[in-house]
């Protein structure tokens, strides 16, 4: 597969699904976390493209293949690659970086260097596998000097950018002791997309501040004559994919198994999130303990399904928080609980598909609380899957969500009252309201899939009008 050139390709740190080795030490395939690959996947089936990416694991020298019909092309990592490019500077750096210092960010001067390496090796494996004048579409905060390495080597290739996670304001950007790097490396692409417009605005004026570059709106002029774009982009899902599947008869099955399973409570809440701090589980769970301690709530009324899907398990950070949670998990239900009835039902795994749709089925109130999310798919798979336009939404201001879903119950996460008050109002709302805000969330949805996001960002990137360069000819 290799030796044949591509019209797409696409770049990320992970391919859409990862090698597992199970224990009879046979070699599966599981689908890959998080919301940049569900996003990607239906894009590459539409433009017949091949995926470059990193298949989890240390193996090394593995070949192109083919997964349930997408051409992968694997990129293995050392273990040393593994702990300074993706445990280092991509999630010990700049993930709480631009999450607004959720956590601190560590600078370190090894793991920069191998994060070159790494999105150095990332770029010369597109430059041999695009055709000439091929789209490249680079995804994420992991790979963000990919555009510069690629442009050295292939100038006749339209390069496209997208950032999933939030672009910060300059204020914490410019702690980044390689700021000027990452930006240098980004303007190598053609087109830059974001998740919302505010993240945009803070790129293009760290350029002009930072590399001097002239700037008009959202174009960035370079001194050899190319101009790159800077837009956003909201990123969506497969909304009618979601709905058809929330309507199957598996799925309407197995949510009223699941609502059984739970001792049929009047209420459930759901929170459905990567065990990640930048998600706020802490503070919506403590939100909710509180409410069923004072007495505004009972366990017999009202339970709280929190899924933790496992992530980035060798990194401190993250076995910490996960220790918290499983400690006031522990807590809520020694206080709370009764016999048969937990407050908290706590599952750490990841489940397919279908079995999301039937938990976003069989909850009452989905709970989304992070302190800062770049937009919050899950956020959006419930409200697709409401198929009776029913349920209520609680979701953070932080998200990039709540740029669209403004009818949902807006919460600040770090005001522990205002989210009490949220889950209460929405736990209490007539049948009538929650049907007129889910009516309009479902509406704003449908209209703004995910195919239409990767229409908008391809459809912009082929467009020339605002590029020096004329259009590539194959
Ligand atoms: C977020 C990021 C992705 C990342 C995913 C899962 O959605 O934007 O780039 O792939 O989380 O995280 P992981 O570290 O497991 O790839």
């Amino acid at each position: 597969m290799t030796d044949v050139a591509h019209d797409l390709v696409i770049v990320a740190n992970r391919l859409p699904v990862d090698r597992v080795i199970e224990s009879d030490g046979t070699t599966t395939w599981r689908r890959s976390p998080g919301g940049l690959v569900s996003a990607i996947d239906p894009v590459m089936r539409a433009h017949d493209g091949v995926w470059i990416g990193w298949p989890g694991g240390t193996d090394q020298d593995l070949q192109p293949f083919e997964d349930d019909g997408l051409q992968l092309v694997p990129l293995s990592m050392t273990p040393e690659e593994i702990e300074e490019h993706y445990e280092g500077f991509s999630n010990g750096t700049l993930w709480p970086l631009y999450h607004d210092l959720v956590a601190k960010p560590e600078f370190h001067r090894e793991w920069w260097d191998t994060y070159v390496k790494v999105n150095r090796r990332f770029a010369e494996k597109a430059a041999e596998l695009a055709a000439k004048g091929a789209t490249v579409w680079v995804h994420d905060y992991q790979l963000q000097l990919v555009p510069q390495f690629l442009r050295e080597l292939r100038p006749d290739l339209r390069i496209g950018f997208y950032l999933h996670i939030p672009f910060p304001p300059g204020e914490l950007f410019q702690q980044l002791p390689w700021r000027r790097q990452i930006l240098e490396g980004l303007l190598g692409a053609d087109l830059v997309g974001f998740q919302l417009p505010g993240a945009a605005q803070n790129f293009v004026r760290l350029v002009r501040q930072r590399v001097g570059h002239k700037t008009h709106r959202d174009l960035v002029y370079l001194p050899d004559g190319r101009t790159v774009r800077a837009a956003p982009f909201p990123i969506s899902i497969d909304a009618a994919g979601f709905e058809d599947l929330a309507r199957s008869d598996a799925v309407t099955k197995r949510a009223e198994a699941i609502r059984e399973a739970l001792g049929n409570p009047r209420k459930i809440f759901l929170g459905i999130d990567r065990l990640d701090y930048t998600k706020g589980i802490y503070a919506r769970l403590r939100a909710f303990g509180e409410l069923l301690r004072d007495g505004h709530l009972g366990v017999d009324d009202a339970v709280f399904v929190q899924v933790a899907v496992p992530s980035r398990e060798r990194v401190e950070q993250y076995r910490l928080l996960r220790d918290e949670i499983d400690r006031l998990v522990g807590r809520l239900n020694g206080d709370l609980g009764r016999i048969g009835r937990p407050a908290i039902s706590y599952l750490h795994t990841s489940y397919p598909r279908e079995e999301m749709a039937s938990l976003y089925r069989a909850a009452d109130i989905m709970v989304v609380t992070p302190y800062r999310d770049g937009m919050n798919l899950v956020a959006k798979e419930y409200v697709a899957c409401r198929i009776e336009d029913d349920g209520a939404l609680v979701l953070s201001e932080f998200a990039g969500a709540a740029d669209e879903l403004r009818q949902a119950w807006l919460v600040n996460p770090y005001d522990m009252n205002g989210m009490k008050a949220a889950l209460l109002e929405a736990y209490q709302a007539e049948p009538r309201e929650l049907t007129k805000r889910m009516k309009a969330m479902r509406k704003q949805i449908s209209q703004h899939d995910v195919k239409a996001w990767a229409d908008s960002f391809m459809t912009e990137l082929a467009d020339d009008a605002h590029h020096s360069h004329s259009k590539t000819v194959r």
